[in-house]
Formats: structure tokens, C-alpha cells, sequence
């Protein structure tokens, strides 16, 4: 029987399960086509339930047998999962399954990877290995036994025995199926311990395939910063006795927060200075965090539904941003994560795909992992500890351990009790989980008799099933500047919570420069008429780093899109950058972001915003232009920076020392555009680390002069996967936008374009992707290259796919021909026959 027609599922259905598990034991027997899976479940009525029909999700398994308190049962069985009588007391329920880890392409569920076996459930893939209640809300405690040859066979929680071909593992915390996970396989661990501030003793080990361990001693690191960090700041210590990472190469996503097991995409553990730049460790850094976070925000309190994911995810992400500010510099942190959020989740906001941070329907959950749930659920914990204060937020954070640990919790019981433990009522502010879009605060300015008036208006534009938007709850981190650069007033938070508002300042002479948003104190896009020489001013002197970088980003921004009409940079630019450019004083991290210069799909969506049509390629003609300018102008500072930041000595993955790479890098970007290459070349040829390598390389083959050093570093990386995907990923990202198609399509056919692996398929296409102008190119190649590429990957790896068709999100901000080019593409996509229900619900939105 055939039941899987799309089916929208609502939070306004919501009902628990009528039975409690008890306790779940299982054993699996491994063989790679052929793995047999059984399991035992003890069910009891939950009290005051209303017995429904007794339904178990199972997808894709073949059934043995089944049997209830002994009794052999005959189900009824859908390719959703099984319903039979049961008692109406207290029963055992058995299964033996039959699944086949070794045709699982989708990495849902147990799959294989290069020879190991590997299990990925959240969010729904438990139902691929057995017959459960594959719902967040019910919580049991596992015990698992795994047969098999290979010599490391692992499951959660505490391993409790072992011996040739076997091994067993108890986890005494009660966990959705979600967080199951089981690896097994030829595999290798970087050990070490750790001794929690409970005087737990814990065993810590990074498994990893032989040869690799050497690339994990960065991740161990950061994991026993991530615990030192949160024993210290939220009080949460380690629970178990052990703590296991498996480093796995086929993964859909980055990593997977699986009770005691977490697995990570390899990408995100293993690293070298030969093989991993700066940007790899920081991102090292910060997954492990937020996985190791997880065992408490998400595992020891999980999610009562699917709805719910920003529960654990957005505070997880806040935490993890926390950290990596605490370890990295808050300023230079922020402005990273503002950027990201902007690019990401601004760009989810305004367009087809558009959701409230919790969702009230989806088709395929899968397709909710979004920069909205994490990155703007993160901002949302922000914004509360802003309203209520540290110590506020450090008093509701622990009610909420102490209150919800253990249960599967919503939105309502976080917020309740920041209510409790603050007094603060937070029904408007409730609405930022409901209401989507990227609201605009408008300011404006007025000077009277010694008071500064600044009113603050707010208005979100419709989204897709939301057309009329009630104002939020803003606030709104101003200072004011004096005339000279100091602060006239510090930062204040101002809470606007009305359509529009004016906040009076007094006492005067001279009228003060406002710098407002600082910090990005929400996540809102603010307009305000600023003059140059106000941007001028503020990039020169504001006290908040944010707002000083945004000056400049302003700055840049304008300058950018008056080079579009033909306009030359306004000095003011040049001279500013310049100083910020030549400041000792400021962090080099800090001055290569003043330096980067807004990206083609940001100035895209500047220009759609103020009601024009962008077309990315003279976008790009004029930001090369721009940036040529500005390097003449700025030749010999940069000259100076460029040599000024070179790190000699052995490579350390320190922020300090990334920083100024990040300015060294900054710098050979735009003296690329005089020298042909020159010092690029040079680089490469010098650069004993990958940071600098992939640095140089990107400007060469931006410049179209790379291709001796394309093959000199295929000579050299061809044995290493991680490497070789940042070798596709540069030619597809960096090359002329005439020649994105080519190059993808090219690359596509290279013997190592090995498609089923995601890492590989998203460098390749994620890159061509980034490629804005090149993606957009007028001849629309790369729109029909990309779909004939996700048409062919979609019933091998619906998720994976489903994500990518997000390069078509911003369809409706471009011309009739390009429209009509990428509409094509998802009408295409769209009618395809078989369609995963991943995709197709994709395509339906983008299109709708
Ligand atoms: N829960 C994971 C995280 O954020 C992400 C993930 C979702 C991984 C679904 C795999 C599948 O840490
Ligand atoms: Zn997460």
C-alpha cells in the first residue's frame, strides 16, 4: 500500500503518543547487504493517554518477524510503518528486520561509507533501522548489542563489554530515537581524557580511518575547551564515561550530536596546517562545540516536535557563537556571524522560502535545517539576554535545566521560563517564533533646542502565507558620538516595540552623530540617510567595532552601486579604508573584514530592495572596478600590509595568526588587480600551509593565470579527498563568470568527481553557486547544467538535493530572461518523474 502522497504535517496537530517506552534493547547483526536488526521494546500505557491505534514508523525494512509479550503478530504494514492489536496493559514488543546498509545512498538511516558502517538519524531516519515511535517526545533508555568483524563497533553512551565480534553499550539516559547512532568499523582512535568538575573521569577518543590520525589533536583540543567552557560559563558538566567523535566522509550534513557518539562530517575534524586553512580550524573549533553543547541543549532537554528544532538549535548555535567569541574575539566573531546570517538567512527571509524561526507546517522535515531555524533562532537568544540582562538570562538559563531536564520541551516552556525567572512578560516577543521575515527599522534624526530626536519605524514585508506582520518587540543598541569621536552617550538599549518611535536625548550643544544597531542588537536590516562624510566619520571613529566595520561596509556598499552608473569611487572611501587599512592599533582580523567588499548577491539584493533589477554581471564589472581603483589608490599601504603580515615560523592555527593572514590575504586581493598575479604566484610557489595556498591560488585563477598552479596542487593532493575538494570548489568559486558552466561541467568529468559524495558534488556546485555572476550568467548554462545535476542525484540523495535547489531562491529579483532560464530549470526539477518528496516540496515553494 501506498501512503507517501505529500502530506503536510501542522503543529496545530500535535498529540503525544499514547504509550511510554520503557526501555529499548537491541542487537544488530552486521553484514553489508544484509544486516539484521532486533530489537525489544518495553510499552506501557502513558497515564491519562488516550489509546489510539498503536502505530510503529518503519521505511524500507524487511520483516522477519514481530511478536507481542512472546506472541507471534501478523501487522499490518504500510511503507510508513506498522499498526497491530495490543494489549491494554503494559507489553514487550519484538522485531527481527532485515535493512541493507550497503544500497542506503540517501546517508539516512545505516549506510556504509568507504567500508565502515555509519548511522545518521535525525531527523527520521531511526524508522530505516527498525520499527519505533521515530518521535522526538519519546524518550527511553537503549541498550544495544552490535555482532560484527569489524574491530571497533560502537554505539551510545557507557560500552559495558566486548569480545571478538561483539560488543555491547548501555546508555542510561532516556533519548529520542534521533540520537541513536551506531558505527562500526576498521577504525582508529586519537585518545585522551578529561576530568569533569564532578570529578567524573571521562575517556575522550577521535575514531578516524588509519592514516589519519594525525589530523585530530586540533579537534581534541577544542573538545576539552568546549567542556572546560561549559562547566564554567552555564554550569553543565560531561554525563557519561566516555565521549566518542567518528570522523565519517560521506555525510549529508556537518556533524551529528548522537548521545556520547557524535559523527562529523570529516571535513569538520580532521586538519593539518598542510591540509587545513584558517577558516577549516575555526570551523573545527566551532562544530565541535556546538556538537559537545548539544549533550545538554538538545540531549539532556530535547524537543518535544519537529517544530521545535530551534529549541535546540538556535540556542546551541547561540552557545557555540558564544564560545567562539570568548576563544576567538568578540568583534571580529560578530561581524563573521552577521555577515553569515545576511547572507544566508536574509536572502532565506526575502524570498519563496521564507519560514518563521518555528515553523507551523512542513512536508519533509529535512528540508527546516535552515539558516532561519539556527542563525536567526540564535539571534533570538540574543535579543532576549539583551531584554533581560546577564544576570537574568544566566537565572532563566538554569530554571531551565533544572526544570525541563530530562523532557522533550517547546518554545512556550522556554519562554515561560525566562517569564519566571525574570518577571518579564514576553507575549510580543513570542511573535519572533511566529512571524517571518527580516523586519527594516527605519531611523531618522532631529535636532532641537539641545535634544536629539531619533525616531525608529518598523515594517516586515509580506512573506509567502503571511501578509500582514504585527510589530516585534527591537532592541536597539544607540550610543552617540560627540564631534571629536568620544562618546557623548554610551550604549543604551532602546526597546522599540510600536510600529514607531521617537527617544528623546537632552542636554546639547552641538548635535551628536548616532550609532545605531551596534553590536547588530537585532536582526533587522536598518536604514537610516547617512552622508558620506557621517560614514566617513563613523568608519573613523565609532567606538563600537560592529558599527565602525558597518560604516564602512556602508561605505561600500554606496560606492559600489554608484559604480554601476558609471560614478568613480568618492575619495572619502579610499581615505578611510586607508586609515583602518594602516591602524596598528586595530586587530588585523578586524581590518582584513573592514577590507572585503560587499559580495555580487548582497549589492543583487541592495539593488532589488531599492526597486531596481541587478544584473550580476555588471555587478561584478563594477566591483572589479572599484577594486582596482582602490588598490592604485591604496598601492603602497597595502604593499606595506601585505608585507608587514607574514607569519613566519611554523604555521599555528591561532586566531592572532589567522588574523593576519586574513589581512595579508585581504591585501593580495586587490594588489592582484596591478600585478597580474604576480605576488599570487610567488605565494603559492613559498606557501608551506594550505591557507596560503588556496589564497593564492583563488586570485590566480580569478585572474585566469592558475593554470600551472591547478595542476602543480592536483599533483601534490590527489591522494588526500579533503584537500581535492577544495581544489574543485576554488575553480568553480573563483574563476571568470564566463567561464563558471564550463569549468563546472568540465570538473564534472574529472575521474575524482565522485558524485554520491556530497562533500565532493557541493564543492563543485556550491561553488559554481557562490560564482554569483558566473551562476548567473546570461546564457544560463549554469542554471541548466545545475539541474540536470540535481535531477540526476535526487534518488540517490534526496537531501542533499533538496538543499541545493536553494540556488534558484533568489529567481524573482532578476530580468524576464533570467527568470524565465531558472524557472524553467525548477519546472524541470518539478517534473521529474519520482521525485523525492525532499525535493519536490522544495521546488513547490520556490515556485509557488
Ligand atoms: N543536529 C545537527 C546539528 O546541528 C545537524 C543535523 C541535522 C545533522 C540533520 C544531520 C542531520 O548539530
Ligand atoms: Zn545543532
Amino acid at each position: 500500500m501506498r501512503t507517501d502522497l505529500p502530506q503536510t504535517i501542522r503543529l496545530a496537530d500535535y498529540t503525544p503518543f499514547a504509550w511510554q517506552v520503557e526501555s529499548v534493547s537491541l542487537t544488530f547483526r552486521l553484514a553489508p547487504t544484509a544486516t539484521r536488526v532486533l530489537s525489544e521494546i518495553r510499552f506501557s500505557p502513558r497515564e491519562g493517554a488516550q489509546p489510539g491505534a498503536f502505530f510503529l514508523h518503519g521505511e524500507g525494512l524487511r520483516l522477519i518477524a514481530c511478536a507481542i509479550d512472546g506472541a507471534a503478530v501478523e501487522p499490518t504494514l504500510t511503507d510508513q510503518g506498522l499498526t497491530c492489536p495490543v494489549p491494554t496493559g503494559p507489553f514487550t514488543f519484538t522485531s527481527e528486520v532485515e535493512i541493507n546498509p550497503e544500497a542506503n545512498t540517501s546517508l539516512n538511516g545505516l549506510y556504509m561509507s568507504n567500508g565502515m558502517y555509519c548511522s545518521q538519524c535525525e531527523a527520521e531516519g531511526f524508522r530505516r533501522i527498525t520499527y519505533y515511535p521515530d518521535r522526538p517526545d519519546v524518550l527511553a533508555p537503549f541498550e544495544v548489542r552490535i555482532e560484527g568483524e569489524a574491530p571497533v563497533l560502537l554505539s551510545n553512551g557507557n560500552p559495558t563489554g566486548s569480545g571478538k565480534g561483539w560488543a555491547t553499550w548501555v546508555d542510561p539516559w532516556p533519548k529520542p530515537s534521533y540520537l541513536f547512532a551506531l558505527v562500526a568499523g576498521d577504525l582508529v582512535a586519537h585518545s585522551d581524557r578529561f576530568t569533569t568538575s564532578e570529578g567524573r573521569d571521562v575517556a575522550l577518543n577521535i575514531w578516524v580511518r588509519p592514516g589519519d590520525e594525525g589530523k585530530c589533536a586540533y579537534a581534541m583540543d577544542a573538545l576539552k575547551r568546549s567542556m572546560t567552557w561549559d562547566e564554567e560559563v552555564y554550569g553543565r558538566a560531561y554525563d557519561l564515561d566516555v565521549f566518542n567523535i567518528v570522523a565519517v566522509d560521506d555525510f549529508n550534513m556537518g556533524a551529528m550530536e548522537n548521545k556520547g557518539l557524535n559523527i562529523f562530517n570529516s571535513k569538520y575534524v580532521l586538519a593539518s596546517p598542510e591540509t587545513a586553512t584558517d577558516r577549516d580550524f575555526e570551523l573545527i573549533e566551532g562544530i565541535i562545540a556546538h556538537e559537545y553543547f548539544h549533550n545538554w541543549t538538545g540531549n539532556r532537554i530535547t524537543c518535544r516536535d519537529w517544530f521545535q528544532l530551534c529549541l535546540k538549535e538556535g540556542l546551541t548555535v547561540y552557545r557555540d557563537q558564544q564560545f567562539s567569541g570568548d576563544m576567538r574575539g568578540h568583534a571580529v566573531n560578530r561581524i563573521d556571524n552577521v555577515l553569515a546570517l545576511r547572507a544566508r538567512q536574509f536572502r532565506e527571509d526575502a524570498g519563496p522560502l521564507a519560514h518563521p524561526v518555528r515553523p507551523e507546517s512542513y512536508i519533509e522535515i529535512n528540508n527546516f535545517y535552515t539558516a532561519t531555524v539556527y542563525e536567526k533562532g540564535a539571534e533570538l537568544i540574543g535579543m532576549l539576554r539583551a531584554l533581560v540582562g546577564d544576570e537574568g538570562y544566566a537565572k532563566a538559563l538554569d530554571l531551565y535545566f533544572t526544570r525541563h531536564d530530562g523532557e522533550a520541551a517547546t518554545i512556550e516552556d522556554w519562554l515561560k521560563v525566562f517569564e519566571d525567572a525574570t518577571g518579564e512578560d514576553l507575549t510580543q516577543f513570542a511573535r519572533w517564533y511566529s512571524q517571518a521575515g527580516t523586519p527594516t527599522v527605519t531611523a531618522s534624526t532631529q535636532f532641537d533646542e539641545g535634544v536629539f530626536s531619533l525616531t525608529l519605524k518598523q515594517h516586515t514585508a509580506p512573506t509567502p502565507g503571511q501578509p500582514d506582520k504585527e510589530p516585534q518587540v527591537i532592541p536597539v543598541a544607540v550610543g552617540l558620538l560627540d564631534s571629536n569621536g568620544n562618546e557623548a552617550v554610551p550604549t543604551q538599549v532602546l526597546n522599540l516595540n510600536k510600529t514607531e518611535q521617537t527617544f528623546d536625548f537632552k542636554g546639547f550643544i552641538n548635535e551628536p552623530t548616532p550609532s545605531i544597531l551596534r553590536g547588530f542588537s537585532a536582526p533587522v536590516v536598518l536604514e537610516i540617510e547617512q552622508s558620506t562624510e557621517t560614514r566617513a566619520f563613523l568608519l573613523a571613529n565609532d567606538t563600537d567595532p560592529f558599527n565602525r566595520w558597518e560604516a564602512g561596509r556602508q561605505l561600500t556598499r554606496q560606492t559600489l552601486i554608484e559604480a554601476l552608473d558609471g560614478a568613480p569611487p568618492r575619495p572619502e572611501l579610499a581615505a578611510g579604508l586607508g586609515r583602518v587599512l594602516s591602524d596598528e592599533s586595530l586587530d588585523p582580523a578586524f581590518r582584513a573584514l573592514v577590507l572585503s567588499l560587499p559580495g555580487i548577491d548582497d549589492i543583487a539584493q541592495s539593488l532589488y530592495d531599492a526597486g531596481r533589477t541587478p544584473d550580476p554581471t555588471a555587478i561584478y564589472i563594477a566591483r572589479k572596478g572599484v577594486a582596482q581603483s582602490l588598490a592604485a589608490a591604496l598601492e603602497q599601504p597595502l604593499g606595506q600590509a601585505y608585507e608587514a603580515m607574514q607569519t613566519p615560523g611554523p604555521y599555528q592555527p591561532t586566531a592572532q595568526d589567522a588574523g593576519k593572514r586574513a589581512l595579508r590575504g585581504a591585501a593580495l586581493g586587490f594588489l592582484s588587480h596591478l600585478d597580474a598575479g604576480a605576488r599570487a604566484a610567488e605565494l603559492f610557489a613559498a606557501s608551506a600551509n594550505m591557507t596560503e595556498t588556496t589564497t593564492a591560488l583563488a586570485q590566480l585563477i580569478a585572474q585566469g593565470t592558475g593554470a600551472a598552479q591547478i595542476s602543480a596542487f592536483a599533483a601534490d593532493w590527489s591522494h588526500d579527498r579533503l584537500v581535492m575538494d577544495k581544489w574543485f570548489a576554488l575553480q568553480t568559486s573563483a574563476c571568470p563568470p564566463e567561464q563558471a558552466a564550463e569549468t563546472a561541467r568540465n570538473l564534472t568529468e574529472h575521474p575524482d568527481f565522485d558524485w554520491k559524495n556530497p562533500n565532493r558534488f557541493r564543492s563543485v556546485f556550491g561553488g559554481l553557486m557562490a560564482n554569483t555572476a558566473g551562476f548567473h550568467d546570461a546564457t544560463g548554462d549554469a542554471y541548466t547544467l545545475l539541474a540536470d545535476w540535481l535531477i540526476k542525484l535526487d534518488p540517490v540523495n534526496p537531501q542533499t538535493t533538496a538543499r541545493m535547489t536553494t540556488a534558484f531562491e533568489t529567481w524573482r529579483r532578476y530580468d524576464a530572461d533570467r527568470q524565465g532560464m531558472m524557472k524553467e530549470a525548477l519546472e524541470r526539477i518539478k517534473a521529474t518523474k519520482g521525485l523525492s518528496r525532499d525535493t519536490s516540496e522544495m521546488v513547490n515553494r520556490l515556485l509557488a
